[in-house]
């Protein structure tokens, strides 16, 4: 048996958070585990390997964090997520709840408010006559933007108050990482942020009729307890903007930079979803999630032991050679199904059609106006502990 390869490069660190692909490619070539000693945790990065251990939920457990703080030996100092940080039978109701709620049929009702949504605010951003040019930043004029505006209706929230959306989940994304500069930037503003998110997962706060007031509903039918309800509420607010924020801007960039693949999809603008999970995989805005080893686990020929934490690199599995041919391309050609991206197995994203369909409307609205596209500045990252995230991205636009 060949010993377990220890890498000491900081997976959290600023170099590695700025350009994830020198670690990336180290870990693939490590094997399916290896042991990072800069914050004694295991990491499992081949597409194979992580794959297996998202699917082992019971080796693999979600209930003692999916942040580095290892909850079964310390005592939280952060509100834990009843959804993504619970493992069965404690999951089982909350996920059900969300499952039916945003399962196909809320698409099908979404569809053209969405697309409408989408149009106007589009059209808003490229204002000007065939023929001419168009400055704007794909990420505050657009990816920022539709989220709050699409999502935030959806479930029910009043207009006032959603610019505290996106900054709660960036502070919350970051402290799934160790306490570094990042989590003491957003420190100062965290109790006031999860005050105004904690007091609009009440009922009085909500639509009746949105995502949020259905699931009061399904309180009232005994699906969920009413004690369980504004923690369902929550893990909307915790998943549901940031996240599709960093995949609209991601498969932004990637057709700004891939001029081909925008003519291609202006072409059959039915390749739009294609686009999203090919930019999602090629991308992945949600790069690393932890899980905690329940009895020693067998990964490989090494075992992780029990109480581990173990650190699961989606971005490097949907960039692994093993599974994907020329995996660093993105290429609307592909079928990019099968990315963990999005997860995989019991908690894999139960928002993932939802932010499908937004970022189909988005991109459809977009090809219909713009002909060609480029960058009008190199963009520039904004720099996460969970996320592969933009700060802003500057794109030429010429319009059809
Ligand atoms: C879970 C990614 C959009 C709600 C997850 C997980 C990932 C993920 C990787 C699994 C976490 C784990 O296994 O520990 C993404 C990405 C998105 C996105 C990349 C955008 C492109 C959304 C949206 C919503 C949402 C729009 C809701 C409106 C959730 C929830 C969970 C989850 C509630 C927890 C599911 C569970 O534990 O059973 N997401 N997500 N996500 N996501 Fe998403």
């Amino acid at each position: 048996m060949t010993s377990l390869p220890v890498i000491d490069i900081d997976p959290f660190g600023t170099e590695v958070l700025t350009d994830p692909y020198s670690l990336e490619h180290a870990l693939l070539d490590a094997g399916p585990l290896a042991y990072l000693s800069a914050h004694d945790i295991y990491a499992v990065a081949r597409y194979d390997a992580v794959y297996a251990a998202l699917r082992n939920w019971q080796g693999f457990q979600s209930g003692a964090g999916v942040g580095l703080s290892n909850f079964r030996t310390e005592k939280p100092w952060r509100q834990l997520s009843i959804v993504v940080e619970a493992d069965p039978p404690h999951h089982d109701a909350p996920r059900r709840v969300l499952a039916n709620l945003l399962g196909p049929r809320v698409q099908r009702r979404l569809r053209a408010e969405w697309m409408a949504k989408a149009h106007k605010m589009v059209g808003k951003v490229l204002d000007g006559t065939p023929g001419s040019t168009v400055e704007f930043d794909a990420v505050t004029a657009i990816a920022e933007k539709f989220p709050p505006r699409a999502v935030g209706d959806a479930l029910g929230l009043p207009e006032e108050g959603r610019e505290n959306l996106l900054p709660f989940s960036d502070f919350l994304l970051n402290a799934f990482g160790p306490r570094n500069e990042l989590v003491a930037a957003g420190a100062p503003h965290a109790k006031s942020l999860t005050t105004w998110v904690m007091e609009h997962c009440r009922r009085e706060a909500l639509s009746e009729d949105g995502l949020g007031g259905q699931i009061w509903a399904a309180a009232d039918r005994g699906e969920i307890t009413h004690e369980q309800a504004p923690g369902v509420v929550r893990s909307l607010f915790a998943a549901g903007f940031n996240t599709t924020v960093h995949a609209l801007a991601a498969v932004m960039h990637a057709l700004v930079t891939h001029p081909e693949q925008w003519a291609r999809l202006r072409a059959e603008p039915s390749l739009a979803r294609i686009a999203f999970d090919e930019a999602v995989r090629w991308a992945s805005p949600v790069q690393t999630f932890f899980r905690t080893a329940v009895g020693d686990v067998g990964v490989g020929d090494h075992v992780v032991p029990d109480g581990a934490k173990v650190l699961m690199f989606l971005g490097a599995a949907n960039r692994d050679p093993r599974r994907w041919t020329d995996p660093e391309k993105f290429d609307l050609s592909r079928d990019p199904s099968g990315h963990v991206g999005f997860g995989f197995g019991l908690h894999q994203c139960v928002g993932q059609n939802l932010a499908r369909l937004e970022a189909e409307c988005l991109i459809t609205a977009l090809a219909e106006r713009v002909e060609t596209l480029e960058l009008a500045a190199p963009g520039e990252r904004r720099l996460n502990n969970t996320l592969r995230a933009w700060h802003s991205i500057p794109v030429r636009a010429r319009l059809a």
